[in-house]
């Protein structure tokens, strides 16, 4: 009440400033600054991490299971990431609507925090948006480098990311630009080459997934060109294709000059191209976990490279620092953290990481600038993708998944992917391209009619599964029919012995077999022996009638005791749901045109066995390829 009296005195013109002091006061309030697109990333990153709390700094690096994420969990813990793991889907067969509604539902979790910061969701869209019912499942990383097309590598890059948005998710733990040196390895399938060039010039998917970089863009910002677009991942930091004897997550020896000039070139590459994130990798480098390297993540790829990204662990990525696994889990922590890790696919038991980091920077074990640096990299990539802007999805790019100009590209792939190894025994006129014109053909063989051994590991479910069931594509059966004359006679018949082929007269038979499906450690193979009875199904037919043997696999697998009897070889590697490409190849509507980005063993005592080495002696060599006309000019390609 002292101020009754003055009121008087200063009449209207107090009570004007009053007015003025109070609006100003709730505009303060409603104008947030890192709220506002106009303002420039950086002044928006500095002023949010201004209102941030310990707590939902640390929120901000941790990454979660959707199985998990409640949005309960999501607003209680401030949850900055969720992902998907390998075959983790909201409901069996789910459609864009289950997709985008559960996202959604989990964004609103993240954006009712104090500070609305929006959660990014991440996916394996590793061959297109591979856990998705009905999307387009396109050639795994080993096919793709055998067409040596950028150009259809960036394309592959956009539609995926159509399809990824489709469902209401922003963000593909892809492209992975490991340099596979050993096919024992169980993802050599994921590597599109051997020789880091190839790899290098196959990083022009991320340009396809982000967006073009506009002009003068600086080298090393995060580049996520908007809501038709969603963040990278350059995986795995660094060596991972490099592991003794192929085994997954081992030790990758070799000098720091190997180490350079094999496995890091395309991180050069990827960075350029301005990556949002790079993904570390189980492995050690010379007996160090490259999870808690700080020379590599902190030093070379933050400091020297000016990566300005986030670099995200993989899936309990610093459990594994210790051996076992969680053994020392706060050690890992701080390991982990140290080393430079900005965001920690946790991914379940979130309550436990972040105690600890929490009681590690009130410590002072970590300081406070780590923990900055790691929000200041998630919230760039955040506001350079607009996602404070666009955080809730809808279904308006829902018909792009599985799409049929999608398809179309991929069928394309597959033709461009597929390596004529062998056409015609030394004798005898080439077997290739087939003729579609003919009685009675037979196909045969384990893989022939069997979709998701086609698409092989990470479709659907993590491993892959066999069956045509899993989702929606054309076998190579199918094709086939799809492909010969109407008046040809398709039989076929899996698993045929010598006298059915004999008693039969077939012009021709194709053979198609190979790996099972895999993923990771699942498919460290010592042997690389096609499985039975793939082996007989050769043996059975190729003796009895001209045949083509088609090999679906993700790596060289051992061919050279079946060479003999097969008229000519087709390495198709693991095509994905396009079929059709297989067929429009081996019938000559096209021609043959892949050179192969792998070398080709004889024996599995001689891996590692790469282009290059000394003792050379390959079965098919690096860049081997025979190339077939087509029967007509090729139809035009769109
Ligand atoms: C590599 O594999 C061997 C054999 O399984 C194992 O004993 C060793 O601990 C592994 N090394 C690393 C770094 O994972
Ligand atoms: C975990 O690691 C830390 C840091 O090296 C060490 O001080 C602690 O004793 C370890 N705890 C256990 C249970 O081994
Ligand atoms: C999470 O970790 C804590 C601390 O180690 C442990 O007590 C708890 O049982 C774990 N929870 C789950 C769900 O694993
Ligand atoms: C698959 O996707 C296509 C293209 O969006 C759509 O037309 C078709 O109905 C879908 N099929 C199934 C079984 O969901
Ligand atoms: C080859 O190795 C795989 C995986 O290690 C194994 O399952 C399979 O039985 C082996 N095959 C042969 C013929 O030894």
């Amino acid at each position: 009440m002292i101020w009754a009296p003055k009121m008087g005195l200063f009449s209207i013109p107090m009570l004007g400033f009053l007015l003025f002091c109070c609006l100003a006061v709730t505009a303060e309030a409603t104008y947030l600054k890192y709220k506002d697109p106009k303002q420039p990333v950086g002044v928006r990153i500095k002023d949010l991490m201004n209102r941030m709390t310990l707590e939902e700094k640390i929120g901000q690096m941790v990454q979660i299971e959707r199985s998990v994420a409640t949005p309960d969990v999501m607003k209680k813990y401030f949850i900055g990431s969720v992902l998907s793991g390998g075959g983790s889907v909201p409901a069996t067969k789910a459609t864009p609507e289950i997709w985008v509604n559960m996202v959604n539902e989990i964004q609103k979790g993240a954006l009712s925090t104090r500070l609305g910061i929006p959660m990014i969701y991440g996916i394996d869209a590793v061959h297109g948006h591979n856990n998705v019912y009905n999307a387009t499942i396109f050639p795994h990383n080993v096919g793709l480098g055998v067409t040596r097309d950028p150009q259809l590598l960036k394309k592959i890059g956009d539609a995926t990311a159509l399809e990824v948005r489709a469902t209401g998710i922003p963000y593909a733990f892809a492209p992975c630009i490991a340099v596979c040196r050993d096919p024992r390895w169980g993802r050599c399938y994921e590597s599109y080459s051997e020789d880091h060039k190839i790899v290098q010039a196959m990083t022009e998917i991320i340009p396809g997934l982000q967006g073009n970089l506009p002009a003068k863009y600086k080298k090393g910002i995060p580049f996520v060109a908007g809501k038709n677009k969603i963040a990278a991942c350059a995986k795995h930091y660094v060596g991972d294709g490099g592991t003794t004897n192929g085994i997954n997550e081992n030790n990758t020896v070799i000098s720091l000059g190997g180490l350079l000039s094999i496995h890091m070139p395309a991180y050069y590459d990827s960075i350029r191209k301005g990556v949002a994130t790079v993904m570390v990798s189980y492995s050690s480098w010379n007996g160090k976990k490259m999870h808690a390297n700080h020379d590599l993540v902190t030093g070379f790829l933050k400091d020297k490279l000016k990566f300005r990204g986030f670099v995200i662990s993989d899936w309990q990525g610093i459990d594994r620092i210790t051996s076992p696994p969680h053994a020392n889990y706060s050690y890992s922590v701080e390991a982990g953290i140290s080393a430079g890790i900005d965001m920690v696919m946790v991914p379940y038991n979130y309550t436990e990481f972040i105690d600890d980091l929490t009681n590690q920077v009130k410590n002072k074990i970590i300081p406070m600038s780590r923990i900055d640096d790691a929000v200041r990299r998630i919230l760039r990539v955040k506001f350079v993708m607009d996602l404070f802007e666009n955080p809730m999805a809808d279904l308006s790019l829902a018909n792009q998944l599985g799409s049929k100009e999608h398809r179309e590209l991929a069928r394309e792939a597959v033709r461009k992917s597929l390596v004529l190894l062998k056409n015609g025994k030394s004798s005898n006129k080439p077997l290739l391209p087939l003729t579609k014109k003919t009685t009675k053909i037979l196909v045969a063989g384990t893989h022939a009619n069997n979709l998701g051994y086609q698409c092989g590991g990470w479709t659907i479910t993590w491993q892959g599964q066999g069956g045509n069931d899993l989702t929606i594509g054309t076998t190579i059966l199918k094709a086939i029919k799809n492909t010969v004359d109407p008046s040809t006679q398709v039989v076929y018949n899996e698993n045929p012995d010598t006298d059915f082929v004999k008693s039969n007269k077939f012009s021709y038979a194709i053979v198609v077999v190979g790996e099972p499906p895999y993923a990771e450690t699942f498919g460290d193979s010592m042997n690389l022996s096609i499985s039975e009875p793939g082996p007989s199904n050769i043996n059975s037919v190729c003796g009895a009638v001209k045949c083509v043997v088609v090999v679906i696999s993700g790596r060289p697998v051992v061919i050279q005791p079946y060479l003999p009897t097969i008229d000519a070889l087709v390495a198709a590697w693991l095509p994905g749901t396009e079929g059709q490409g297989v067929a429009d190849v081996l019938f000559g509507d096209y021609g043959f045109t892949g050179k192969l980005a792998r070398t080709w063993m004889k024996t599995v005592d001689q891996l590692p066995m790469n282009v290059g080495d000394p003792h050379y002696d390959p079965l098919f060599p690096f860049g081997f390829g025979l190339t077939t006309k087509p029967h007509q000019a090729e139809p035009k390609s769109h």
